[in-house]
């Protein structure tokens, strides 16, 4: 008789804790639409934000920013959970997941978005961005409200362009100096027409794939080369894998912050305005530290690597920049021609400016 009642307490104390367990813990985003009955309810809401890169990365360090200023702002009633390194997602599978619920803010890098919209592509035309000042105008002006609104016919709510910074190349077979360079080399790319149109056009062998298999590409030699931003060349650790890099910024690497529209919705005006409030912060935040994170990091591989750095001379460039320009033309039925003619005035302004 006693052993039954104890079986019987322990039982009864196990299903107290796990229906407390249950529903102490937050609630999902999915069921906070706005409601007066919900005024004073002290649940937390909790949102995931799903992202590929390392932490100490633009888009690492600005998620985690996101979510520092989120927290304060709401006094803890608004949680973002950031999952870093595709510990969630891949970057081919993010969308998705963010569609379906599963997470509720993504960046994916604006390369991977041509799947959404071609006008996309526009971002990764080579050399469309002369210096960082002309990637804050493309972005905050007509083209990037442009990229933005774009989203909304797929049901999702572009929130914000946040910058990594410009791509480099890397490469194991041998120094990357002109175009010819490339030629027959394999090089592992983001999902993007645009960014193959270039290689196809260098006769270079271009392999889209994800960002998180890049490594063991490299380190197993089934692709000689990959082109990143210093930041990701860094935190990736692609350096070890890899003999030689050239400082060619012949390309933009981005993101468009973005959740799901219905999900946005449901969400009360408070909430809204403290994610907007805390977004636009976090996107000048961005925008300050992200050229520094990648000349710091810069450094850090020049001392701990002995990967062979070379900088594209003003001549080799504008060599890369003659052979490259006929992408404009060829992709623009693509991309849109009034988006194509956007960008190149903003180039030739942003030239002029330099010189
Ligand atoms: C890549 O796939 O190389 C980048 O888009 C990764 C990232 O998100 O910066």
């Amino acid at each position: 008789m006693k052993r039954t009642l104890t079986l019987l307490l322990l039982l009864t104390v196990g299903i107290a804790a796990a229906l407390f367990i249950a529903f102490h813990n937050s609630t999902p985003p999915e069921a906070l639409s706005y409601d007066d009955d919900q005024e004073g309810l002290k649940d937390q809401i909790v949102f995931k934000f799903s992202h590929v890169v390392a932490e100490n990365t633009p888009k690492g360090l600005a998620a985690n920013k996101f979510a520092e200023l989120v927290y304060e702002k709401s006094n803890g009633d608004i949680k973002i959970e950031v999952f870093p390194n595709g510990s969630l997602y891949s970057d081919i599978e993010e969308i998705n997941a963010l569609k379906e619920g599963q997470v509720h803010f993504i960046a994916p890098s604006t390369s991977k978005l041509g799947m959404l919209s071609p006008k996309w592509g526009v971002l990764d035309l080579p050399f469309a961005f002369p210096d960082h000042k002309a990637i804050q105008a493309g972005l905050n002006g007509k083209i990037g409200d442009q990229l933005l609104q774009s989203l909304e016919k797929d049901g999702l709510k572009g929130l914000a362009h946040w910058t990594n910074g410009f791509k480099q190349i890397t490469s194991n077979k041998r120094p990357v100096y002109s175009p010819d360079d490339l030629k027959g080399q394999s090089l592992r790319i983001m999902q993007s027409k645009v960014i193959q149109a270039q290689y196809d056009l260098l006769d270079a062998d271009a392999h889209q794939d994800s960002f998180n298999s890049t490594y063991q590409l490299l380190e197993a030699g089934q692709v000689d080369g990959e082109e990143n931003t210093i930041s990701n060349i860094y935190s990736k650790k692609f350096y070890n894998v890899q003999k030689h890099l050239t400082i060619s910024n012949h390309g933009y690497l981005g993101y468009a912050v973005m959740m799901d529209q219905q999900v946005w919705k449901r969400q009360s005006e408070k909430t809204q305005q403290i994610l907007l409030e805390a977004m636009e912060e976090t996107t000048a935040w961005n925008e300050r530290h992200s050229i520094k994170l990648n000349e710091e990091q810069l450094e850090l591989i020049k001392q701990h690597s002995s990967i062979e750095i070379h900088e594209l001379t003003e001549t080799q460039k504008q060599e890369w920049i003659n052979k490259l320009d006929p992408v404009y033309d060829d992709l623009a039925p693509y991309i849109g021609k009034e988006l194509v003619e956007d960008i190149k005035k903003l180039r030739k302004q942003y030239e002029a400016d330099g010189t």
